[in-house]
């Protein structure tokens, strides 16, 4: 049987570099069953032309006839548009894809170029303030502006799980929790308390056992990610603070082009590149297409196609390692095409 791709560039970049991740695996062959990639609508555009930013007959066809799915990426507007609502949060919310792991890992630190970075953020992917329960109100000093930070102990214990069970796979086995306790301590402290719990759980059986924890406050966190980011393994964050951690250790590894992630849920995958829809560059064939591409093998590594995934690494890595053939976010020359072209060539 086939592999059913639903395949939602968005905005931006998002149309120059999920065709290029199509490509990449349907070059893959016989190491993962046949693809059939399904195009579907959302995004800014999508609105402006449709009136919605996310149409029914996209998440209808993701959850009834899709095994899995790569979104590009959205030009959310930063004023409030009257009736628009980013469609990528909504998504994650619709399909519960309530984990969004980010592997920030620096390919060739032995050249000097990046320190030594090999960690995956695990950001909580439906709560925190993304909630996005605003309001406004007049008072007699002028304007006055809430918003809603919701965080509950079912999704945070389901977070701090999929960290834990990230983070016995990996070698180091090392886990940090990610908070601002000292301040939000009902929030951030429910969120700390949980994820510490996990450990300790009465159905974990001590699984957990030979994962070492440590936390930081977030903002000493990324501190020490810019002077010391191997001693971080495993992140484990709410929602804001995940998003921006992300942003932050991907500039230790280059390029925000370069860092992949992936919507997990029970039972649904999706890959994403972390970067947004890069208007400064759309349109001109120079976004670097390995954040996309990199998605795609996280997606289809979790869906269990190892094989398929680890030629696509491996062929990146080349690629990087090599040097010759990288976009300008890399200091290169090179375009879109001609690095994927170059990544096909070591597929
Ligand atoms: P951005 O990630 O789009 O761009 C930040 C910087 O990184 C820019 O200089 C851009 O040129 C560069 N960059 C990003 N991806 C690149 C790639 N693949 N190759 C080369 N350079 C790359 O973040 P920004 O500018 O804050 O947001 C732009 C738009 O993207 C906004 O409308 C925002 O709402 C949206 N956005 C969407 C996301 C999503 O769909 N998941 C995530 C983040 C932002
Ligand atoms: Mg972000």
């Amino acid at each position: 049987s086939s592999l059913k791709i639903g395949l939602i560039p968005a905005d931006g970049i998002g149309k120059e570099v999920i065709p290029a991740a199509r490509t990449a695996i349907e070059a893959l062959g016989s190491d993962i069953p046949k693809p059939e990639f399904i195009e579907l609508l959302a995004g800014w555009e999508t609105f402006t032309r449709y009136g919605v930013a996310l149409p029914e007959e996209t998440v209808k066809i993701l959850r009834s006839d899709c095994d899995c799915a790569l979104f590009g990426s959205v030009s959310s507007p930063s004023r409030k548009v009257i009736g628009y609502s980013s469609p990528i949060v909504a998504l994650r919310k619709e399909l519960d894809l309530y984990a969004n792991i980010r592997p920030v890992v620096s390919v060739a630190p032995e050249a000097g170029q990046t320190p030594a970075v090999d960690l995956v953020v695990v950001r909580e992917n439906t709560e925190c303030l993304y909630v996005k329960q605003e309001e406004q109100i007049i008072t007699e000093n002028g304007k006055e502006a809430r918003a809603t930070r919701l965080i509950t102990e079912r999704a945070s214990r389901r977070i701090g799980k999929m960290a834990f069970d990230l983070a016995l796979e990996r070698q180091r086995k090392h886990l940090t929790i990610i908070h601002k306790s000292n301040v939000l301590s009902v929030t951030d402290g429910l969120f700390r308390e949980t994820v510490r719990k996990v450990h300790t759980f009465p159905d974990a059986e001590g699984k957990y056992d030979s994962v070492s924890v440590m936390e930081q406050l977030v903002d000493s966190a990324v501190y020490r990610l810019f002077r010391e980011p191997e001693v971080f393994d495993v992140m484990v964050a709410p929602n804001l603070y995940g998003d921006i951690l992300s942003d932050a250790a991907a500039a230790l590894v280059g390029s925000l082009g370069l860092v992949p992630s992936v919507n997990a849920g029970d039972d649904f995958v999706m890959g994403e590149p972390v970067h947004g829809s890069a208007p400064d560059i759309a349109g001109k064939g120079i976004a670097n297409p390995i954040a996309s591409i990199r998605s795609a093998a996280l997606m289809l590594r979790r869906l269990g196609y190892t094989k398929g995934a680890d030629r696509l690494d491996t062929a990146v890595d080349q690629v990087i390692r090599e040097g010759t053939t990288l976009t300008p976010d890399l200091n290169g020359k090179s375009s879109t095409t001609e690095v994927l072209d170059a990544v096909l060539k070591k597929l």
